[in-house]
């Protein structure tokens, strides 16, 4: 570490071309005090300061992955890459923050749960965080904790359960009056949408037939089951007026039902993931179960191989917003927990650390998207939508410094003996990407340098989002305003009723 005349770290990043989601232009980037102090062409080297030479390379926000299960309890077994591992691996492919889920029993408090979850993310996380909270039952603790969780935790967002019946699902009563709660308190409305009656009574059927492997998990859990669902969230979030936010968008039906209600002017966003964005549910019918089990997931990946590529168009074009992971890693030994019955395995896949270079892959280098849209789809428009913006998201004076120094035109091929992910599986293995990160910055420290690590668990921040983002909320409020609901005055009615 180098220190300058102030007695303060600084870096300098010197000759890249800064990329926004609204435009680049060559400048160097001055970050001192892990802030970005200046940007402009030609920056001043002050005496000590360390720098980076950028020249024919790409500087952009670092990644924000949008939903992550770092060390999740599921199905019995704990997810294999915890907080540390799992940012780690992050920065190592170009993010530097991620948005986890806090996932209280059903019955429990939100708030112990919470609790719990900072004191296992604080001390292991190698870049910047933040939390959403699920809300897996219903009742007035759950609505008041809620507020609790908004105005003293930095919450602004609550995933809702359609699925995984009797575990965390909620019916849509309740999803209704969780989207009441969350409108009043200004937070965005995330759902997981799956038809849960549907997936428990066709997972008996598969069974019964003797389909018990990894096929059993899509054949139970279908595009259609995904897409009722989806339309039927966009409708309860329409009667209330609240945003809605479906997270890990897998299908092409699903998707549609999200395109054609931002159409039709409803505030609602879609996130795909890259494991729905670069592979697909092909897999489930490997030979190999470890392979086909490794793809387990919920929603499933789909069948149909056009399904990546056009998830991707929409993203392209605004139709879908922002990009995710759902990373929630297990061993082969804890998938094989479900080796005789494919409801028992563990659900979930990586993604982490290949979030950024797949959707460069396939996202730029395709050609369907430029290097501005890419980094709204990777890291502005989760800012934007999550309230953090422009603290994160952006290269400019004041934003947060945590920057990705990218080369566009480098090429590595994915694996699991390579990635810096604790799971042993990939599920993009072999895969060749080109778009590489050369040097990730969190919070002003450089963190990883030409493939080598210098993370140090607690580094990263909890970092707490406030209420009501313009972004998602301004047209809420305008339409509350312009639309009052009010009875019709007319005389009571004095002719015979049943009653008298
Ligand atoms: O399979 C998945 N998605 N595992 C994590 C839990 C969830 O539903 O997001
Ligand atoms: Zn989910
Ligand atoms: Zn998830």
């Amino acid at each position: 570490m180098q220190w300058n005349a102030s007695g303060h770290s600084g870096i300098l990043i010197r000759g890249g071309k800064v990329v926004n989601d609204d435009c680049s232009f060559l400048a160097d980037v001055y970050i001192e005090h892990g802030l970005i102090q200046n940007v402009g062409p030609n920056l001043p080297l002050p005496a000590g300061v360390k720098v980076i030479d950028a020249s024919g390379q790409l500087v952009m926000p670092g990644g924000i992955d949008t939903h992550t299960h770092m060390q999740l309890p599921l199905m019995g077994v704990q997810s294999v890459d915890d907080f540390y591992h799992g940012t780690k691996a992050a920065v190592a492919g170009g993010t530097t923050m991620i948005l986890d889920f806090v996932i209280p029993s059903k019955g429990t408090s939100l708030l112990e749960a919470y609790d719990r979850w900072r004191s296992w993310a604080d001390p292991k996380v190698c870049c910047d965080y933040s939390f959403h909270v699920a809300v897996t039952w219903w009742n007035t603790k759950v609505e008041e904790e809620m507020e609790v969780l908004v105005n003293e935790r930095g919450v602004n967002s609550f995933k809702m359960f359609m699925a995984y019946k009797d575990v965390f699902m909620l019916q849509d009563d309740e999803l209704y009056l969780a989207f009441c709660q969350c409108k009043k308190l200004g937070a965005i409305a995330q759902v997981h949408a799956e038809n849960g009656h549907i997936i428990a009574e066709a997972a008996k059927r598969m069974l019964a037939m003797g389909i018990c492997g990894p096929e059993g998990h899509e054949l139970s859990r279908p595009e259609i089951v995904e897409a009722e669902a989806t339309q039927r969230v966009i409708a309860i979030g329409s009667c209330v007026n609240c945003p809605v936010y479906i997270v890990h968008v897998m299908s092409k039906s699903a998707a549609n039902v999200i395109a054609r209600a931002r159409k039709e002017g409803k505030v609602v966003f879609g996130e795909p993931i890259a494991a729905s964005l670069g592979t697909d549910g092909t897999s489930y019918w490997d030979k190999d179960w470890r392979k086909a089990a490794g793809h387990v997931m919920g929603p499933p990946l789909r069948p149909d191989p056009t399904t990546p590529g056009y998830l991707m168009d929409l993203l392209a074009n605004d139709d879908l917003s922002v990009t995710g992971t759902d990373n929630c890693t297990f061993n082969g030994c804890q998938k094989a927990l479900g080796k005789d019955d494919f409801t028992k395995i563990p659900n979930g896949v990586n993604g982490v650390e290949d979030r950024m270079s797949i959707i460069w892959e396939k996202g730029v280098h395709s050609g369907k998207m430029d290097e501005n849209r890419f980094v709204a789809v990777t890291s502005t428009t989760a800012a934007k939508i999550f309230n953090l913006y422009p603290r994160k998201g952006k290269i400019a004076k004041g934003s947060d410094a945590d920057i990705v120094v990218w080369d566009p035109n480098a090429v590595r091929t994915i694996s699991v003996k390579t990635h810096h992910q604790a799971v042993d599986f990939n599920i993009f293995e072999g895969m060749v990407c080109h778009g590489v990160p050369l040097v990730t910055i969190s919070r002003g420290k450089v963190v990883f340098d030409h493939g080598n690590l210098d993370v140090i668990p607690g580094h990263g921040k909890y970092i707490p989002r406030k209420p009501f983002a313009e972004y998602v909320f301004k047209r809420i409020r305008q339409r509350d305003q312009i639309c009052h609901l009010k009875p019709v005055q007319r005389k009571s009615y004095s002719g015979e009723s049943a009653a008298n």
